[in-house]
């Protein structure tokens, strides 16, 4: 059976057919659709959103859709950047929206953040949503080289003190918000009467 996976980074897609493998899904991509225009985003809820994204793409390609949707929350800023969360700064580079990131903290004591994930499933008959999330704290100053995003400033509950930048891409998706979104997709699968 067929499913649409709307991205075009290969690596979510490696990991979503290991996820599924000895499943009868044959994953695709955008890659394997250039034709589909380009899904919006402007809901107020990393469901709003993933869920827009699933229902373009849905229809136009007619096969069932899983899209995703993620940011970082921070409590202290009332969840910002939450759904802005790729242009937070207007340069909107990983690097200065982590420097604003620091300068709305500066001085501020309270520093637990989350990051969210919304994983959506569409398809002719049937729509849900997933969430997963990994608590945490925003940092003083950057740490670490891995990852992307704003992966240096934030420190997972889970990581004894290093940022998730310091982590390995491994240590990463067995806590990652992104990881505990997709660890369900079996669960949506199966509500969509697909498993
Ligand atoms: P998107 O859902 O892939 O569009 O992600 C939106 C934005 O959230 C990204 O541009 C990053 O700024 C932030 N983000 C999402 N996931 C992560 C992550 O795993 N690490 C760091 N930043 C992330």
């Amino acid at each position: 059976m067929r499913l649409l996976l709307a991205t075009t980074n290969p690596h979510k897609a490696t990991e979503v057919r290991a996820m599924l493998a000895g499943t009868p899904f044959v994953i695709e991509t955008l890659a394997d659709h250039p034709h589909l225009p380009e899904p919006g985003e402007d809901g107020d809820t990393f469901e709003a959103n993933a869920l827009q994204k699933a229902r373009e793409i849905h229809a136009h390609a007619r096969v069932p859709v899983i899209a995703d949707d993620s940011g970082l929350e921070v409590t202290a800023l009332d969840g910002a950047p939450g759904v802005h969360s790729r242009r937070f700064s207007p340069e909107a580079t990983h690097e200065a929206n982590n420097a604003l990131l620091l300068a709305r903290l500066d001085g501020r004591t309270d520093r637990e953040a989350r990051f969210v994930c919304v994983l959506a499933l569409v398809t002719e008959g049937w729509e849900g949503t997933a969430r997963g999330a990994c608590p945490g704290r925003i940092v003083d100053a950057p740490r670490g080289a891995a990852g992307f995003g704003y992966d240096p400033v934030f420190e997972p509950d889970e990581l004894g003190g290093r940022t998730m930048a310091e982590a390995t891409m491994v240590e990463k998706n067995a806590i990652s918000h992104r990881g505990r979104a997709f660890a369900q997709l079996p669960t949506l699968l199966r509500r969509a009467g697909m498993l």
